[in-house]
C-alpha cells in the first residue's frame, strides 16, 4: 500500500469571491495546504496599494480570529490609464464591468495592462506579503467564457486571447498563481526547517 499522506495543512482565506478560493486551492494543493473560505465583510481599508490593503487586514483579521490566515487583495492596472481602476477594481467592476474599461479605452492604441496579485498570511510569527504579477493588454472586444471579473478582456502577453478563453494559462501563470506558488513554497521551506532533525552539539 502506498504511504498514506497526512492531512492538508488547513488556513482561513478571508474572501467573499469563491473564484480565488478555487484558483487559490488548485496551486496549493500540491503543497499539502487547503484553504477554507472564511466571509470577509467589511475589512477592507483605503489605500493606493494592493499589499498595503491585504497586509493591514490581515493584521486586523488575526488579531480577532488569531488562526493561520490569508487575506488576498488583487486588481487590473491599465496604464493608459495610470493605473486605473487599480485598488478599485472590484468597485469599478460592479459600476461599469468589462464594458466600461473598453470604451475609457476606446480611442486608445496603448493597452498594455497588469493584474497584480498581493496575498497576506498572518500567523503567531507576524505578517508575510507574497506578490505576483501577469503583464498583458486589454482586448478590443468582451470574450465572455470562463474566469471572472476582467478575464474576459486581459490577453496575457505571447497570446492572442483573453484569460476567459485559456483557464488551462491562467492556471500556469496569473498573478493570483505566481503570489500563491511563492507562499507555497515558503510554507513547504518552513516545514522543512521545522522537521529537520536538530544537530547533537558536541563537547
Ligand atoms: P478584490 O481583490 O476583492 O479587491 O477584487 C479585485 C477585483 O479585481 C475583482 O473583483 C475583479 O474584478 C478583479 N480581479 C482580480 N483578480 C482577477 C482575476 O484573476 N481575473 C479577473 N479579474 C480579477
Amino acid at each position: 500500500m502506498p504511504p498514506k499522506r497526512p492531512r492538508p495543512s488547513r488556513i482561513f482565506l478571508l474572501t467573499s469571491n469563491r473564484h480565488k478560493l478555487e484558483e487559490a486551492n488548485a496551486i496549493l494543493k500540491p503543497y499539502n495546504l487547503k484553504l477554507i473560505q472564511k466571509p470577509a465583510k467589511g475589512i477592507e481599508i483605503q489605500s493606493d496599494s494592493v499589499e498595503e490593503v491585504a497586509r493591514v487586514c490581515a493584521q486586523n483579521a488575526y488579531r480577532v480570529l488569531r488562526v493561520p490566515l490569508i487575506v488576498e487583495d488583487s486588481g487590473l492596472f491599465v496604464q493608459a490609464l495610470r493605473g486605473f481602476p487599480g485598488v478599485y477594481s472590484a468597485a469599478i467592476y460592479t459600476q461599469v464591468g468589462c464594458e466600461g474599461i473598453l470604451r475609457l479605452l476606446a480611442q486608445e492604441r496603448q493597452r498594455s495592462a497588469r493584474f497584480v496579485c498581493a496575498l497576506a498570511y498572518a500567523d503567531r510569527n507576524g505578517v508575510r506579503v507574497f506578490r505576483g504579477v501577469v503583464h498583458g493588454r486589454i482586448s478590443p472586444r468582451v470574450y465572455r467564457g470562463a474566469g471572472f471579473g476582467y478575464d474576459p478582456i486581459f490577453i496575457p502577453m505571447g497570446y492572442s486571447k483573453p484569460f476567459s478563453a485559456l483557464p488551462d494559462v491562467k492556471a500556469k501563470l496569473s498573478h493570483r498563481a505566481r503570489a500563491f506558488e511563492s507562499f507555497g513554497r515558503f510554507m513547504a521551506n518552513k516545514a522543512k526547517t521545522k522537521n529537520k532533525p536538530k544537530k547533537k552539539k558536541t563537547r
